[in-house]
């Protein structure tokens, strides 16, 4: 373990599992669909690479930036959308998938963007919730784990661009980020 991390909240094989059981449900509720997999930079990215191949058809796969800003005029909210849409949502079925839901604002502001396209359809799928610390209501309809009210690396999360490869989920040690 590394010396930053306090503890291993999940670890790879309890992840592995969890991903294969979210691929599992995907693939059923999805069967006989081509779904849209639109992936939240970057914290997205490992978690996504694994969640899609175990869902057993073909889906298609997008990534979108997001990240807060107090105002911004975007239009998507709070939310600073990080590239143009090159891609078509109208009538799709969108899974969007994110690292984590905090306070929820990226997400939701995300969700009314990616709705204003009328797809067919549009889940969440996180694979982390950190529920006590939601300020907007959003819920995932596919949910990896939920965590403990601390600051949480590894699986693509990071504290400044650092602990992202690490292959479990941990909470970092205070003394690092304060
Ligand atoms: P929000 O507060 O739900 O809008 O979360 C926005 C983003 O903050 C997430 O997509 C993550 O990238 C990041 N984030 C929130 N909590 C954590 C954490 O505990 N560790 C690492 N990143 C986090
Ligand atoms: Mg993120």
């Amino acid at each position: 373990m590394h010396k930053d991390i306090k503890e291993i909240l999940f670890t790879e094989d309890a992840i592995k599992k969890r991903v294969g059981e979210l691929g599992t449900q995907i693939t059923r509720d999805y069967a006989g669909t081509r779904p849209l997999l639109i992936g939240v930079l970057k914290g997205s990215f490992i978690f996504l690479a694994d969640l899609v191949r175990r869902i057993e058809q073909s889906c298609e796969i997008r990534f979108v930036s997001a990240s807060s800003y107090g105002f911004s005029s975007v239009s998507a909210g709070s939310v600073k959308i990080g590239q143009e849409i090159d891609f078509q949502m109208e009538d799709r079925d969108i899974i969007l998938i994110e690292d984590i839901l905090d306070t929820g604002v990226t997400l939701s502001a995300l969700r009314d963007f990616v709705a204003e396209y009328k797809p067919s359809s549009l889940k969440i799928c996180a694979m982390l919730d950190k529920p006590s610390h939601r300020e907007v209501e959003i819920t995932a309809d596919y949910l990896g784990f939920e965590c403990p009210d601390d600051f949480i690396v590894g699986y693509g999360l990071d504290y400044a661009e650092r602990y992202r490869n690490f292959p479990y989920i941990a909470s970092l040690k205070p003394e690092v980020y304060s």
